[in-house]
């Protein structure tokens, strides 16, 4: 009798354990969250438009655009501004002026502006579904170079195709909050 309380007394001390790892990794997951959106807010390299926006996905998207997707890299032409291309051992800073606005080349391929319309405001006048399917396939719903492939062709899409659909929202409603932009001049990624 006294070896069965002692045998149910150590398989209840090991639930517990159990509930309790399980709990403090939740816990903790939900924290990791709430610094990667705070960093989001701080490394954003510019203006953020907040109106109308939730604001926990804007600051997660920017944390996964600016500290995880490379976005930039390929997106902004320059990516980074006068004086602050980290490369050349300058301290790093994007180029805000026209940060995420393409027109970076790539032999036949050019990235795409992807800051808001000017009209509509949704980011290369793309819906939420519509980018989501672009993240998700490749589809080049733009058909800009169907001789070649109707798919994306320099888009790392099948990386990004992996993400949560939370994490695709949160990047596009980052995109939706930046200012529009127009490109500048550059001669490829990551200059
Ligand atoms: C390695 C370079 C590279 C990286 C990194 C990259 N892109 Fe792209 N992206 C491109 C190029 C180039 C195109 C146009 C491709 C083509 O024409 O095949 C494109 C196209 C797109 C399109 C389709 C636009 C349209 O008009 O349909 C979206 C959306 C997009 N990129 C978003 C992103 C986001 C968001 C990130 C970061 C999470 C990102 N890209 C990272 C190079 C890149």
């Amino acid at each position: 009798m006294k070896r069965l309380v002692l045998t149910l007394a150590l398989f209840a001390g090991l639930i517990f354990t159990l509930v309790l790892i399980t709990q403090v990794g939740v816990v903790s997951a939900g924290n990791d969250d709430e610094s990667e959106i705070k960093q989001g807010f701080a490394i954003a390299p510019v203006p953020l438009n907040l109106k109308g926006k939730n604001r926990a996905l804007v600051g997660l998207g920017s944390y996964i655009v600016n500290a995880q997707g490379v976005c930039a890299d390929c997106h902004s032409c320059p990516t980074y501004a006068p004086g602050h291309n980290p490369y050349l051992g300058q301290p790093k800073q994007f180029n805000p002026d026209n940060y995420l606005a393409g027109g970076v080349p790539f032999g036949p391929f050019t990235s795409r502006n992807i800051t808001p319309d000017p009209a509509s405001g949704l980011p290369e006048e793309h819906t939420l579904d519509q980018f989501l399917l672009i993240m998700h396939t490749g589809i080049d719903l733009e058909k800009d170079h169907p001789q070649i492939s109707p798919l994306l062709q320099v888009m790392p899409w099948p990386v990004y195709q992996s993400m949560t659909d939370r994490d695709l929202r949160a990047i596009y409603e980052y995109l939706s909050a930046i200012p529009h932009a127009e490109p500048g001049t550059c001669s490829g990624a990551g200059e």
